[in-house]
């Protein structure tokens, strides 16, 4: 049965001291989490290591960068790779968020060389897609989510590969606006999304994989935006640095 997740993503927030008191304030509160439900949390490079001991005891719980280069070594200063956060215990990534995509021109081919690079690793990239609203306006969503799909994820990773893939989506418009999709659209999305999942890879493989929401999710809404069959919890920027806030949302998973 596929996970309920609530993802952290501080993107390049908190100093070591605030990021420490973060996790030391929220931790205590996983306690609640059942077998199927965990919790990830995405932080700046520099503390992996300090997250990944935090966290050593609580089952549910993991730790994820919110990128890698593609290539495994070499000269190509100031990137870190798959095989550097595996070697220390890091089994997640987080691969092709928007900020990515914009900022640092990452294209759909790139990015496939990043999901194969964590894959041969044995990390599971949360895969990041979604529209901007110029799109949306066009009501071009739904094409431009499958390509996004298909160019970085089926039309190269194996059917032993994709069920370790988490996909997240997260409409641009949404992304830290305070601007969430409704729940009738995240829901449509999603249901879209597993509709091609089953298509490329059958029903079985595509019930097992967590699709996750993202796009100003908060205490106040993230009960609704779980319940829809097709959501499988969240990936949250600004309200996961807030200890309550996030804690609030991890109640929220179903
Ligand atoms: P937000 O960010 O929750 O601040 O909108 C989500 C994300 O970018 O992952």
């Amino acid at each position: 049965m596929r996970k309920q997740i609530a993802a952290a993503n501080w993107k390049m927030n908190l100093t070591f001291k605030e990021a420490e008191t973060l996790l030391d304030d929220i931790l205590p509160k996983t306690d609640i989490l059942k077998q199927d439900q965990n919790v990830i949390f995405a932080v700046p490079a520099l503390y992996l290591t300090m997250a990944q001991n935090k966290i050593s005891k609580k089952p549910n719980v993991f730790v994820a960068a919110q990128n890698i280069y593609s290539e495994e070594t070499g000269a190509f200063t100031g990137e870190i790779s798959a095989t550097m956060v595996k070697s220390i215990g890091v089994n997640y990534v987080i691969v092709g968020h928007s900020e990515r995509r914009k900022y640092f021109n990452e294209s759909n081919q790139f990015l496939l060389e990043k999901v194969k690079s964590c894959l041969e690793e044995g990390i599971i990239p949360i895969f990041c897609c979604g529209e901007n609203l110029h799109v949306r306006e066009a009501n071009e969503q739904e094409n431009f989510v499958k390509m996004q799909l298909e160019e970085s994820l089926f039309n190269s990773v194996k059917e032993e590969e994709i069920e370790k893939v988490i996909i997240a989506y997260e409409p641009i418009w949404a992304i830290g606006t305070g601007k969430t999709a409704s729940c009738v659209e995240a829901q449509e999305m999603h249901f879209f999304i597993r509709e091609q999942l089953t298509k490329k890879w059958g029903e079985a493989i595509a019930n097992n994989i967590s699709i996750l929401y993202g796009g100003s999710v908060k205490a106040s809404n993230a009960k609704e935006i779980f319940e829809k069959p097709d959501i499988d919890g969240g990936l949250i920027g600004g309200e996961s640095l807030i200890a309550d806030e996030f804690v609030e949302i991890i109640r929220a998973l179903k």
